[in-house]
């Protein structure tokens, strides 16, 4: 692997440590980001930032980097990376500081971030799409902003794994937020529908492009909130994200959505992803 980048110097991963008093380590005080990089260029860059960039101020973070350097950052990880496709992590923590949960008046924030190759989704996901199942969203409201604080997410997503499943949807008082680590679209009656943008979920960049790309190849779109009873009589499910960009969801709480099989929308949107990546 590509040497990471840890406050300020590029080291090799093994060499890259964070004292225990980092209050990522001790709190999970921290955000992050996650950056698709195709043909060695990253997709929807600016957007990533301005998430980062909201995401910081949602956490009273003073941003450690300018628009500028973040963009250099990422630039220069990419060319150290050889694989054409790859994922670019950032996380930015509060610092290191005694333990307290006040913020410590002058601590500085700790910098990471890596390039690491990124493999497309398994080609089965796309042929016949995944199995889901549903969980209550028991996570905080925030859920806007991206945190490393991811306890409750990674929890949800193993209860998915233990269940012989991939992903797993969350219910939050009857209507369907997000998955524990993507976003969540279903086509119901020939619209696409998308749970709005608020605090219980994660503007997700690909969400969003999912959305435009839509909107632009003439596809009845609506953002709105989905009802639980929505999301299972849906003719198609989909999952979005940035490292597994739009998977087919055919299988909730092994019942099989729509026909069973990938929808055509779905694919559509995939193929158009495909060439947005591209262009
Ligand atoms: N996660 N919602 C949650 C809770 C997520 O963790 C993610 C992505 C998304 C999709 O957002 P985007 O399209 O911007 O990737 C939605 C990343 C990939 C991760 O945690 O690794």
């Amino acid at each position: 692997m590509s040497d990471v980048y840890l406050n300020g110097k590029f080291v090799p991963l093994e060499q890259a440590c964070v004292p225990v008093l980092d209050r990522g380590f001790i709190f999970g005080d921290g955000v992050y980001e996650v950056i698709p990089v195709y043909d060695h260029r990253p997709l929807a860059l600016d957007r990533h930032l301005h998430r980062l960039e909201n995401s910081l101020k949602g956490v009273r973070i003073t941003p450690p980097l300018s628009l500028a350097t973040w963009q250099s950052l990422v630039k220069e990880l990419v060319e150290r990376e050889p694989s054409a496709q790859q994922s670019v992590y950032i996380q930015v923590t509060r610092g290191v500081a005694p333990r307290d949960h006040t913020f410590p008046p002058h601590a500085t924030p700790t910098v990471f971030a890596m390039a690491k190759p990124l493999s497309a989704p398994p080609p089965e996901w796309i042929r016949e799409g995944i199995s889901t199942i549903t969980h209550a969203d028991f996570r905080w409201l925030k859920c806007d902003l991206k945190t490393t604080a991811l306890l409750a997410n990674v929890l949800l997503r193993q209860m998915a794994v233990d269940a012989g499943a991939v992903e797993c949807l969350l219910i939050r008082d009857g209507y369907l937020t997000e998955g524990a680590a993507s976003n969540v679209l279903v086509v119901l009656e020939g619209q696409l529908l998308a749970p709005p943008r608020n605090h219980l979920l994660l503007p997700g960049i690909t969400y969003e492009l999912v959305l435009e790309l839509a909107a632009k190849k003439g596809i009845p779109c609506q953002e709105r909130p989905v009802t639980e009873a929505e999301l299972r009589r849906a003719d198609e499910v989909m999952m979005t994200s940035s490292t597994r960009e739009i998977v087919p969801i055919t299988r909730i709480d092994g019942i099989p959505v729509g026909s069973g099989r990938p929808g055509s929308v779905t694919l559509r949107l995939l193929d158009w992803y495909q060439e947005y990546k591209r262009s």
